[in-house]
């Protein structure tokens, strides 16, 4: 009998099936031969959630969440966080390798090209109610960009392709500081290419009356570090919905406005401001005890904390948690800050907490990080969304070219009523 197999024996009728494993997989189609009757349907899985679903394979990013390890493409994130910028990330990402230099310069200006968006874009970001989640805006005007760039319906050619992902990653700081500046009532800021990605975006979030914005060099440097942790996570829930919703051969703006739609929920980018409001709520380290017998006694959620494929510190928070320290050394100490590493050694050494392995995700500490520069709390995972179009796309484009991806489209176990008749 072949080694790499699984042998399965149905006790409903005594019949034996061995099916091959590969990659430390079966396949579930091979379950379906498993029938008690010719009129059975077959046997399926039942994974809500899909906690042990395997649902592509993908080159992209490897998570090991027993030992906290994340790579892009190979490359230890902690390395590529210390010595890229999170172009040359973006770039490594979607192409597989990190760019020379000339390569980096090319694909920095094909980016610089597209930085603005069609004037009516505006128009209709204006016709927002003032107080509009800017999470709302963002996920409504990508979805938009789809009705500027008809184009973007052609998958088939490699050239279209690259050029819709080019328009998509230049033109999210744009859209993204718009919908804060449309937050603000403030006028919006055009891009000054003359800028980094990241310092680009801070001009147009943060440009006055001056001619030229002066970017603070630390501050450049630590949200172009935050760009590049949130750049990919594999198969995350908006990745996962990226995928599903381009998997009907959707235009990538299209499908990238149900990945913002799926970021926006509080248990994935949202948890971010989650935090925020959460600190804010628990107030002080005397509020802390209060709020951990809620969160044990299944009231509310330690926000910030766990993760479904993180079994132990998430690379990511322990870097930003490092980086923080030279942010506040830039914009102040954030007050929150003592109370999120109260809370987080309380949490650590609580068994709640300890029993189910819950540790700090990459959420727990960004947003005081965020906050500390001057931006407002639901602009949090608007910034998440900006780091992550890169993954999103560069997903996008391997289920495209990947011959056994099919249009997702999962079972059901039906449990309603049947055959039923009006009298
Ligand atoms: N606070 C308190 N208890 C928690 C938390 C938490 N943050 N996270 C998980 N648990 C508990 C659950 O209640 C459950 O306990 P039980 O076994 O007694 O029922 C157990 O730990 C397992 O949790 P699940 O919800 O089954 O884990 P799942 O993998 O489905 O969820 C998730 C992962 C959604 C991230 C969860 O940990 C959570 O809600 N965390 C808070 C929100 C958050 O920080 N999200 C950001 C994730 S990172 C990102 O998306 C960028």
């Amino acid at each position: 009998m072949a080694k790499d197999t699984l042998t399965i024996t149905d006790n409903r009728t005594g019949k034996s099936y061995e099916c091959p494993i590969q990659s430390g997989t079966i396949r579930a189609m091979d379950l379906r031969q498993i029938r008690t009757s010719d009129d059975d349907f077959g046997l399926m899985t039942y994974d809500p959630g899909f906690t042990n679903t395997a649902s592509c394979q993908s080159q992209i990013t490897f998570i090991d969440g027993e030992k906290g390890i994340l790579q892009y493409r190979g490359y230890p994130i902690e390395e590529l966080a210390e010595k890229s910028t999170f172009l040359a990330v973006a770039y490594l990402l979607l192409d597989g390798e990190l760019p020379s230099e000339s390569e980096l310069e090319e694909w920095r200006s094909e980016i610089v090209q597209h930085t603005m968006v069609h004037e009516n874009i505006k128009h209709f970001m204006d016709e927002f109610h003032h107080d509009a989640h800017p999470m709302g805006i963002l996920l409504s005007t990508v979805g938009a960009l789809s009705t500027f760039y008809p184009d973007a319906r052609d998958l088939s050619d490699p050239v279209n392709r690259r050029l819709q992902i080019v328009r998509l990653i230049a033109k999210m700081p744009t859209l993204a500081s718009f919908a804060y500046r449309h937050r603000m009532g403030m006028p919006y800021s055009y891009p000054d290419n003359s800028l980094s990605y990241t310092g680009n975006f801070l001009s147009m979030m943060f440009k006055m009356a001056e001619p030229q914005y002066e970017v603070n060099p630390v501050l450049e440097q630590a949200l172009d570090l935050l760009f590049i942790l949130h750049a990919d996570h594999e198969q995350n829930c908006s990745t996962n919905a990226m995928r599903s919703v381009a998997s009907s051969k959707t235009d990538p703006f299209s499908a990238a406005a149900a990945a913002i739609a799926a970021l926006y929920g509080p248990l994935h980018g949202g948890a971010n401001e989650a935090v925020l409001r959460m600190l804010t709520e628990i107030g002080s380290p005397a509020g802390i005890p209060d709020f951990m017998a809620r969160v044990k006694s299944g009231k509310a959620r330690l926000m910030g904390f766990g993760h479904r494929v993180y079994k132990n510190y998430d690379p990511r928070a322990r870097i930003i948690k490092e980086m923080s320290d030279r942010v506040f050394e830039v914009t102040g100490r954030n007050p929150m800050l003592d109370l999120a590493l109260e809370l987080e050694e309380i949490a650590l050494k609580d068994d709640y907490f300890v029993k189910r392995k819950l540790y700090p995700n990459v959420d727990f500490y960004s947003g005081l990080i965020y906050q500390s520069m001057g931006i407002p709390v639901d602009m949090f995972s608007v910034l998440f969304a900006i780091g992550r179009t890169v993954g999103w796309l560069a997903q996008w484009e391997e289920m495209l070219l990947d011959s056994e991806q099919k249009i997702a489209r999962p079972r059901q176990i039906y449990t309603g009523q049947q055959f039923r008749h009006l009298d």
